[in-house]
């Protein structure tokens, strides 16, 4: 291996929330793709991947499930069906894998950021402005589309916080520059949406750090604040080398990074924000970022719960990892969109797996077996124009992957290993190995051609092996090829594979499916694993009911409302000054900002329990509650009406 021919590609490092579903695997997949071909042609590869464990959606759903945030991540990261797991069913050959809870990131982030805050990158002020939950994200009101977050389409809260802000402002020139002057972004078309949605309308300084929840890594100089997760995240990429810790110590070998492969919906933070704290940092700037398209599912956005035609494990188990893996890659461009369906992967198994690869090795070892008794006879080369086209396609092709591969052009490349693969199936029908096996005299032309064959068997074998690795053993297996004639140096040979090479028709590697029959069972499969979602019907229960003198226990009075102002540093407080005819004004903390503002319930007629224990909130005291309507919404939001009675009614009456 030549030392100076080092490669260090990485994929995004994923939210641990969810189970994966199979459009998480197609980054991973290709960023294996690419590790492997580089591998195979003689590159020193670093392949990072890993997990991005921080942030209030994880808090929240390991509060949903009852167990710290930590043991909610561990358990999806290693646990049975976890991200592990499936790198491990996808044949992933990633060389690290870091979690962002791990010490040695925790403590590098930490070193980072005060880094640029001695610096005077990163300094304290005041956010105000719109956060989506779900993305994590902060938007300024500019920045939102009509009025929901641009990111996902949902909805965004108010915020305010104290909070340290990295200046990025700073870094808009150079990064305008980066985007349009280098070949930084690809695919080129991103460049334009970066520059043009959030460059020009000025670069505005970022919000790096959270009061309001605790899974984060804390910002040690600055108790009670935690890093923004997108600067824990996007480091990564240094420290899982050993930037800032002792961990590792790759760093000075493989950063910067050749490529990040990520999805075009995070391009804005690998393309914008990254560069400029890399800046920041003085430190090199990957050489390139690939911000590829996503795979959907019916046209829109897959998600787990769109059922289990996306689980990875059920299409393994199905269909075969290899077929997967060759489907994500060939179905469409790795910059654009693309739709899944199980119609088009059982068509791709067909056509090009079934009909085309597999048949060629099936025939081809077939009739070396049985007109040759597995091993072909060494006999001098007899050339015939009958051979041009398919030993020229064969010979060039090497180079044209190439070309292909190293644009990231997974489909071209696997297209032009198709063109031979037809073209050789093509080359048996019009030799007609079964006429020639007829006649005595033909042996050696007999010979020629299935030699031929199976050395276009084997290049397109070492060409396919980055997307079929395991597909790839088996058929050098059935060829007779030993190691020597798998590498990259051997593709690009004619000629190589010894004549009378053992050949054995090994298994059939893709067998055909029924597509029909499939389908129906697929549907059968689905509507199964709904109907064992659907929660059983609840057992009708038995009223729990309470005596007369439990109900008279409780104290309802009308109330007028004398002053009503919000409470500081509180989202949701309403402090409320009442009247509730006892001639001393009550004290009443409610929290139903989110639905009204104070103005419009200052002199209504509300209903207030009166002999609540007082409780103390953010620093005041509350004595009693308001009665509200309150009601579940099934997607878990609230709605929520203040009970309000006829103003004509006095202060002071008790409900009964
Ligand atoms: N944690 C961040 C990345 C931080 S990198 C410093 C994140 N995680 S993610 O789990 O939501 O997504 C990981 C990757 O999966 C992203 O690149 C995303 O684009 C990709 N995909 C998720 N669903 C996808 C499809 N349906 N199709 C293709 N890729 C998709 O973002």
């Amino acid at each position: 291996m030549n030392p100076d021919k080092k490669f260090y590609i990485t994929t995004p490092i994923y939210y641990p929330s969810d189970k994966l579903h199979i459009g998480h695997a197609y980054c991973t997949v290709a960023t294996d793709t690419m590790a492997r071909y580089k591998r195979l042609t003689g590159y020193d590869v670093m392949f990072l991947t890993g997990t991005d464990e921080h942030g209030q959606k994880i808090e929240d759903k390991a509060k949903e499930a009852g167990v710290s945030p930590k043991e909610y991540v561990d358990r999806i990261v290693e646990g049975p069906q976890g991200v592990k797991d499936l790198w491990k069913l996808m044949n992933i050959s990633n060389d690290r894998f870091i979690r962002t809870t791990d010490d040695y990131h925790v403590a590098a982030i930490q070193k980072i950021f005060k880094a640029m805050y001695d610096k005077g990158d990163i300094y304290k002020g005041k956010y105000v402005g719109k956060y989506c939950k779900p993305c994590e994200s902060f938007w300024t009101e500019s920045q939102l589309k009509d009025g929901k977050c641009p990111d996902c389409g949902r909805e965004v809260q108010d915020a305010e916080e104290e909070a340290y802000f990295f200046r990025l402002s700073k870094y808009a020139d150079r990064i305008q520059h980066l985007l349009e002057d280098t070949d930084f972004l690809e695919p080129r078309s991103r460049v334009n949406e970066m520059v043009n949605n959030f460059i020009k309308p000025g670069l505005e300084d970022l919000c790096v750090s959270r009061t309001s929840f605790k899974w984060g890594i804390p910002v040690d100089f600055d108790p009670g604040h935690v890093v923004y997760v997108w600067i824990d995240a996007l480091f990564n990429y240094t420290t899982a080398l050993g930037f800032m810790n002792d961990k590792h110590n790759d760093y000075d070998k493989y950063w910067p990074a050749d490529v990040h492969f990520i999805g075009k919906e995070i391009v804005r933070f690998h393309s914008i924000i990254w560069p400029a704290m890399l800046m920041s940092m003085d430190m090199p700037l990957p050489k390139k970022v690939f911000g590829h398209g996503w795979l959907l599912l019916d046209g829109g956005k897959m998600s787990k719960s769109k059922g289990n035609v996306v689980d990875p494990y059920l299409l393994a188990e199905r269909y075969g990892v290899d077929a997967l893996r060759y489907f994500l890659l060939r179905e469409f461009p790795f910059g654009t969109d693309g739709n899944f369906s199980n119609e088009a992967l059982i068509g791709r198994i067909n056509t090009d797996l079934a009909n085309d690869l597999g048949n060629l090795v099936s025939r081809t070892t077939a009739m070396v077996g049985k007109y040759f008794g597995a091993h072909l006879p060494v006999t001098e080369a007899a050339d015939s124009a009958l051979d041009d086209e398919l030993l020229h396609l064969a010979k060039g092709l090497r180079d044209v992957y190439e070309e292909q591969m190293e644009h990231y052009a997974f489909q071209n490349a696997l297209m032009e290993v198709f063109k031979l693969i037809g073209r050789a199936n093509k080359y048996i029908d019009e030799n007609k190995p079964w006429l020639l096996a007829k006649d005595e005299t033909q042996k050696a032309r007999l010979a020629q051609v299935l030699y031929n064959l199976l050395e276009c068997v084997r290049i397109s074998a070492v060409l396919l092996t980055p997307f079929m690795p395991d597909t790839c053993e088996k058929i050098f297996g059935q060829i007779g090829a030993g190691e020597e004639l798998r590498t990259w140096d051997s593709a690009g040979q004619w000629g190589l594979l010894p004549m009378d090479a053992a050949v054995n028709k090994g298994e059939n590697l893709f067998p055909r499916i029924d597509a029909a029959k499939e389908l129906e069972e697929l549907a059968a499969l689905e509507a199964a694993a709904k109907a064992a979602a659907e929660p059983a019907p609840e057992e009708p229960k038995a009223p729990e009911y309470i005596t007369i003198d439990d109900f008279n226990k409780v104290h309802f009075v009308t109330a007028k409302i004398l002053a009503c102002e919000p409470v500081k540093k509180s989202k949701k407080l309403l402090r409320f000054t009442l009247d509730c005819g006892e001639g001393t004004p009550r004290q009443i903390l409610s929290g139903i900002h989110e639905y009204y503002e104070p103005e419009e319930l200052v002199g209504k007629t509300v209903v207030a329990c009166t002999n609540l224990a007082p409780r103390k909130m953010m620093g005041l005291e509350s004595n009693g509650m308001l009665i509200s309507a309150v009601k579940e919404e099934p997607d878990g939001s609230e709605k929520l009406h203040l009970i309000m009675l006829d103003d004509k009614v006095p202060a002071g009456y008790g409900l009964c």
